[in-house]
């Protein structure tokens, strides 16, 4: 207040002075007046250097400093720049939400020969995708409510980090396009119910919308809540990737009357939600505590969300599952890359692993436990483009989420401004005059239009790759180019761990050291110290005197020698048998498998089943019983009685013997059960595959 009388008084007593010789002078000697007195208090004051030391001119950087992200994104960025998302990829968010012209002129402009470039194949044989197969049911056996889910949502996003123009219109588009809205941790608000898109209601250490008092957990509040039929699953959310260990911060300046009373917390100081849950404190304490939550809310699916942290920790929670059995019905894995409202500097950029390595890990663990087929991985962190989803669910997602692109297809102009309540375009303010730009309708169809152009573009590229739909995507299909310029594909780069490998205890590094220190009580590690690796899974002895297959070494697929399998070619390719549909060879490993080579099975008991055996099988449900000749995938028909080897219910047929069944789980608690009742094998048919 003081600078500002003195900058007063001097300009009006200049102004004066020159007034006296004429209007013109006056203005002049009021604006030099009130430079001299700029300069006298830059001069007088000790806070800035700059200021003291270069008077009134310094003031320059800072008016500069204040618009420089404005000045770089419209004068400088180029299409490849800007972070954390390029002006490429914020353009094709607009261009989708907008409905306008979104494909790109005169080819790439990535360079495809440089360090992290990535592809997928295309094939000369395109399938055709019904729509409606770009969705996936989530809900394990204890779930009476199962939610049909698209494979693309929108990740959790807290009324109080957004507006409620913003809540309005991402509910809005949700209902729209029939996908998922994520409430965020600060609970249900009217804006997220008010257009009648569904909901996974979030929540997180602060309980709110079903805290008690003095900020516990209130299963009557929660069950309240959960039983509105526009809740369609609960999210548990133990961390999330751009500040894991934190709990959650709403600045004061966002805090209005009306979400502190959703919230049930105070006016007028920051809203912290604590870093951990006082509901549960070990991995056996978590998923009973997530299987009260189904309960309590008539049986929806329910999950948790993490950052990974420890793998022993993830490890530990997989080890609660199959002590409980009681899995989730679905692992949000957020990427360390994710965004967020606020958080500190170290935490987005040093804390917390990134989603790839994440996502791998938590889908290895799962199968590794074989508690792969009972609980649906989503992935976060990210996801922008078609590619972006192809991408995760090729390495272990079921489904995606999507936060800041949503936030763009809302207008959001990546100002990186949601921490300070002046959000120039009213998605991430409490500001009403900043809110009210936002207009609702025209914000909805741009979140809906997003949504649906994003899935299909994901469904145009599975087209081309000749896939039947997303399920069907593998690491094998993501190639990529290392920074050595060689090229590999992410099953090189992430090798596959065969299904209820680590409950027989073989399990590679890292996972080896994780389980052994692991306990299913306790978060923290028995043993912070590695332990040595067990290495290969030995085959197991039954399986080697049934020795069953015809197959070939892969470093020789090239040659036209007929090889008689070895032991170890046979543990190894039937691991890979057991664990890959027959999409996965057809369309990703083509290119590297130009020719295989069968042989006669020789000395294999008769009653075994193996490649080109003719199986009887009983269903022991239902009585029915169907026979199959076990065949490579592209002879494959079953209407002519040919069942593929690579197909789920073939690979697990292998190596069996008469008298001998297997059991699977199907969705929803539904087990199958069949037993071979009889084998015999064609050996006309074995010989060449032209792959
Ligand atoms: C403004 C904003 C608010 C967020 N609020 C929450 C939240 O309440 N709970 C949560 O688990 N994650 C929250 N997130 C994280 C996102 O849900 C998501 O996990 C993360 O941003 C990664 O997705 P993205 O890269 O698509 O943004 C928030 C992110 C943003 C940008």
């Amino acid at each position: 207040m003081r600078v500002i009388a003195v900058l007063l008084l001097t300009a009006v007593i200049l102004s004066i002075s020159f007034a006296l010789f004429g209007p013109t002078a006056g203005v002049a000697g009021g604006l030099l007046g009130a430079a001299a007195a700029i300069g006298l208090v830059d001069l007088l004051q000790a806070r800035h250097s700059i200021r003291r030391n270069f008077p009134v001119v310094g003031h320059l950087r800072y008016l500069l400093e204040s618009i420089r992200p404005e000045l770089h994104q419209y004068f400088i960025e180029s299409d490849q720049d800007g972070t954390p998302f390029s002006r490429e990829l914020r353009s094709v968010v607009y261009q989708r939400a907008k409905r306008q012209l979104d494909t790109v002129p005169f080819g790439t402009r990535h360079d495809t020969y440089g360090a992290g470039h990535e592809w997928v194949s295309h094939t000369l044989r395109p399938t055709t995708i019904d729509p409606a197969r770009m969705r996936r049911v989530i809900g394990g056996r204890r779930c009476t409510q199962p939610y049909d889910a698209s494979i693309f949502n929108v990740s959790a996003m807290s009324y109080g980090a957004l507006s409620k123009n913003a809540i309005l219109a991402l509910n809005g588009g949700a209902a729209l396009g029939d996908f998922a809205q994520n409430t965020g941790e600060g609970g249900v608000s009217p804006y997220h119910l008010a257009p009648g898109g569904s909901l996974i209601w979030q929540i997180g250490t602060g309980y709110f919308g079903c805290r008690t008092p003095d900020g516990r957990f209130d299963v009557e509040r929660f069950a309240a809540m959960a039983s509105r039929p526009q809740i369609k699953m609960i999210e548990v959310k133990l961390s999330q990737g751009a500040k894991p260990g934190l709990g959650g911060i709403l600045p004061a300046a966002k805090l209005t009357p009306e979400i502190a009373e959703i919230r049930g917390v105070p006016l007028g100081q920051d809203v912290h939600s604590p870093p951990a849950h006082t509901a549960f404190s070990t991995p056996t304490e978590l998923l009973r505590f997530l299987d009260l939550l189904r309960e309590r809310s008539g049986g929806k699916p329910v999950g948790f969300k993490l950052c990974l942290g420890s793998l022993s920790e993830f490890v530990a929670i997989c080890k609660a599952m199959v002590e409980t059995g009681l899995p989730p019905d679905f692992i949000n894995v957020d990427g360390a890359e994710g965004g967020t409202g606020a958080a500190p500097l170290e935490f987005t950029n040093h804390v917390g692993t990134p989603l790839e390595d994440a996502l791998v890990h938590v889908h290895h663990c799962l199968v590794g436990f074989g508690l792969r087929e009972q609980v649906t991985v989503m992935a976060t962190g990210r996801n922008v483009t078609g590619f972006d989803l192809v991408k995760r669910i090729a390495l272990g997602a079921d489904t995606c989420g999507s936060a800041r692109a949503m936030m763009l297809a809302l207008g959001c102009i990546q100002a990186l401004q949601c921490n300070t309540n002046t959000c120039p375009t009213g998605v991430a303010t409490q500001n009403p005059w900043l809110v009210r730009g936002l207009d609702v309708p025209d914000k909805t169809a741009r979140v809906a239009s997003y949504h649906q152009q994003t899935v299909q573009a994901a469904r145009a590229i599975l087209e081309a790759m000749g896939l039947p739909g997303p399920e069907a995507l593998r690491p094998a299909h993501i190639h990529r180019r290392l920074a050595n310029g060689e090229v590999r594909r992410c099953d090189q780069l992430y090798p596959s761990v065969a299904p209820g490998a680590f409950l027989r205890g073989h399990a590679p590094e890292p996972y080896a050291s994780a389980l052994a220190s692991a306990s299913a009580d306790s978060f923290a590690p028995a043993s912070p110290r590695a332990l040595p690796a067990t290495g290969p899974e030995p085959i197991p002895m039954d399986l080697r005197r049934k020795e069953i297959n015809v197959m070939t070494d892969w470093k020789r697929l090239q040659s036209d020698t007929p090889i008689l399998v070895t032991e170890q070619d046979h543990a190894r390719l039937t691991a890979l048998l057991r664990s890959v549909p027959a999409e996965e060879v057809d369309a990703g490993l083509d290119d590297e498998l130009e020719r295989a080579t069968i042989v006669a099975p020789e000395g294999i008991p008769p009653d075994v089943v193996t490649m080109n055996s003719e199986v009887e099988y009983i269903d022991e449900d239902t009585g029915r019983v169907s026979r199959f000749r076990l065949v490579y995938p592209r002879d494959a028909n079953p209407s002519e009685g040919r069942l593929s080897v690579f197909a789920p219910i073939g690979s697990a047929l292998l190596g069996l013997s008469v008298g001998q069944s297997i059991a699977w789980g199907l969705p929803h608690g539904r087990t199958r059960r069949v037993r071979v009742v009889r084998v015999g094998y064609q050996p006309e048919a074995a010989g060449h595959w032209d792959l």
